[in-house]
């Protein structure tokens, strides 16, 4: 029969009782992990006075990300991008000596397999795609060494804001593709100048954004993979320095060292490349890798849309 002096239980004593019940784990790691997202998950709820409606509300938007979630749609790494979660554990995965290039999100859209092109070649496979876009520029160590067979993985959204995989009906290989650096260090390759565009926005972080008054852009830029034998690979972007949202980027995810000028170009410029007719543009971007192994090597979450 329990005692009339017992003491009360109080959220404290819930707290602890959870944490101790993590002591006998025996992979110390994990104990920590646990016992620390019990601490913060708790204090959180304890700061905010949570109530069992908000708890209601916190299950479903639990249970609507997995309904959404499949292998072409990933809601729950989108809530860590639209959260800041994914720069943080980036920040923190990499730590990089001056000079080096900064890392930035992923994104949902990368497909890895892109086609090997050859230095100069453009990846536009569909006409209409926006106004053509000249990159180039050089892979380089920190002390500013020329880094020959570098591999840039690149990929781009397209005027109509969407990259290729988000289409069905678009070329599998448009506005995608795999360069070489020279053995000097040289790269470049035809592409569009790149265009702000909403992040997937119709499942629950898209009503997440709205409900807080955040908007789900983010600025024009173009995705690289740089990989080389013996250095980090780099997971980064190139912003387009004239872009909006550059300043609310709704993932986070720019750095102002990744920012850079597309100089707009005449029809009858004479550095105009073969193939593109028009008004163009032109962007140099220097990629600087730190030595190493291949600790930030992208591993394909199998995301594509
Ligand atoms: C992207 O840049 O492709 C992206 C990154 C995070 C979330 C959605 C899209
Ligand atoms: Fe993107």
């Amino acid at each position: 029969m329990a005692t009339t002096h017992a003491h009360k239980t109080t959220p404290a004593d819930i707290t602890a009782a959870v944490v101790a019940s993590f002591e006998q784990c025996t992979n110390p790691r994990l104990r920590e992990l646990m016992q620390s997202l019990i601490r913060h998950l708790h204090a959180f709820a304890v700061e905010v006075s949570l109530t069992e409606e908000e708890w209601r509300e916190m299950i479903a938007v639990l249970t609507a990300t997995g309904d959404i979630t499949d292998e072409r749609r990933q809601e729950f790494i989108l809530w860590s991008d639209a959260l800041g979660l994914s720069m943080l554990v980036d920040s923190l995965a990499h730590e990089l000596p001056a000079g080096a290039t900064e890392s930035t999100v992923l994104g949902p859209f990368y497909v890895s397999g892109s086609p090997l092109r050859e230095y100069g070649e453009s990846m536009v496979v569909e006409s209409g795609a926006g106004v053509p876009a000249l990159v180039y520029g050089r892979v380089l160590d920190v002390s500013g060494a020329p880094i020959a067979d570098a591999e840039l993985d690149v990929w781009q959204n397209g005027a109509d804001m969407l990259y290729a995989v988000q289409r069905p009906e678009a070329p599998e290989e448009h506005l995608r593709g795999r360069y070489l650096t020279r053995q000097d260090g040289k790269y470049a390759f035809i592409a569009v100048r790149p265009v702000p565009y909403p992040i997937p926005d119709d499942g629950p972080v898209g009503r997440m954004l709205s409900a807080t008054g955040r908007h789900p852009w983010r600025p024009a830029h173009i995705h690289m993979i740089v990989r080389a034998p013996g250095y980090k690979t780099v997971t980064t972007h190139v912003f387009d320095a004239a872009s909006e949202y550059l300043d609310s980027d709704t993932v986070f995810a720019v750095k102002p060292s990744l920012l850079r000028t597309f100089v707009e170009r005449s029809p009858d410029d004479p550095a105009r490349p073969a193939g593109v007719d028009g008004e163009w543009v032109s962007l140099e971007n220097d990629i600087v890798l730190a030595s190493g192994d291949d600790g930030g090597a992208v591993v394909d979450p199998g995301r594509t849309a």
